[in-house]
């Protein structure tokens, strides 16, 4: 099942706290307090606005390019096995897809081809994960890494960090570049010294669509 741009949730004092909350904790890094039961797992922003060519030749922004430190944004309230989510991610063009695989695995990419800029989607049916698909010429990503498997594209799709709460809510907290690692990305954008990007070294988010679970004791 595909799922469209998530709506704004209806007006709801205690969850607007709570997202708030949510936020700064995220935003100061202070992943280590108890109580938490986080899943950190890869993403892509993607960016409808970049023209084909323009991506393509490295000559305008590609997604995962910022230095800087991206928004922190809530995406869905939860995504089941089985779903994809549109959304947009770092900025207001720039499409993203997030799918949970049958085993759990949440991972996202861009949604803008790396070769000329056409929407990806999700094919849940194909194989055994299902495979990020590009109609215009074929190209075909893998759903667990977001490398190239097939077709023309020249590398694989850039990432978005999320971060999945106890209560299923995910969020997006940074980008990586096609090739770089959920760390490297996050480290770049937040800073070597930030608490999470020493918790991502050596997980399984090394190449995106990995999980990493962390439980406050
Ligand atoms: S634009 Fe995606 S394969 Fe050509």
């Amino acid at each position: 099942m595909s799922v469209t741009d998530p709506q704004p949730p209806a007006p709801d004092a205690r969850t607007d706290a709570a997202q708030e909350a949510l936020h700064d904790r995220i935003a100061a890094d202070s992943l280590t307090t108890r109580r938490d039961y986080l899943r950190i797992v890869a993403t892509v922003s993607g960016g409808l606005a970049v023209g084909g060519i323009g991506v393509a030749s490295g000559i305008l922004h590609r997604h995962g390019d910022s230095d800087g430190s991206p928004e922190i944004m809530k995406i869905a309230d939860r995504i089941e096995p089985g779903e994809s989510l549109a959304f947009r991610y770092p900025g207001d063009e720039d499409r993203a897809i997030a799918v949970r695989m049958d085993d759990g695995t949440l991972a996202g990419y861009s949604a803008v081809c790396t070769h000329l800029a056409c929407a990806v989607l999700w094919r849940k049916e194909r194989g055994s994960e299902g495979e990020l698909y590009c109609p215009c010429h074929e190209g075909i990503f893998d759903a667990r890494t977001g490398e190239v498997t097939a077709g023309p594209p020249p590398r694989g799709l850039p990432k978005v960090i999320l971060i999945e709460q106890a209560d299923g809510s995910v969020w997006a907290v940074g980008t990586a570049r096609s090739g770089e690692s959920l760390q490297e990305g996050y480290c770049r954008q937040r800073g070597q010294g930030s608490p999470l990007c020493a918790r991502l070294e050596g997980t399984a988010t090394e190449t995106g669509g990995g999980t990493e679970r962390s439980e406050r004791t």
